[in-house]
């Protein structure tokens, strides 16, 4: 009788561990995307928006004018959908 309390105890000592480093796993892996996504759109932007004229702060437009703009600038700048993308996710949570 013993024996099987402790082998119930220990079982779900497993389990806590296993779902405890799942937790962990996930919420490591949502806290690393954050920056990752974010700071090409703010690099990006900062090496192209740049090369032509002088640097238009974020606060300048609203999100639908952002949109606008750099889908003229996306041409101009010669970039690709995905850069054009990350640079308006950063102007949209910049302004
Ligand atoms: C190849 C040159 C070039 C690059 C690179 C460039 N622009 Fe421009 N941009 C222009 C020119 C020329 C104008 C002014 C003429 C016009 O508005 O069409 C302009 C105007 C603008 C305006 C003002 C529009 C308005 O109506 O006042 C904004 C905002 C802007 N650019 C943002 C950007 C952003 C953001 C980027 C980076 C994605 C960028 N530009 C990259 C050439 C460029």
């Amino acid at each position: 009788m013993d024996r099987s309390i402790k082998r119930k105890k220990s079982i779900t000592g497993v389990l806590g561990v296993i779902i405890l480093s799942m937790l962990l796993a996930f919420l490591v892996s949502c806290a690393g995307n954050t920056p990752i996504k974010q700071q090409p759109g703010a690099q990006l932007w900062g090496d192209n928006c740049i090369r032509c004229h002088n640097i238009r702060p974020p606060a300048n437009l609203t999100d639908e004018q952002w949109e606008v703009a750099v889908m003229h600038m996306r041409t101009r700048a010669n970039l690709t959908a995905l850069e054009a993308e990350r640079i308006v996710e950063f102007l949209k949570a910049s302004n």
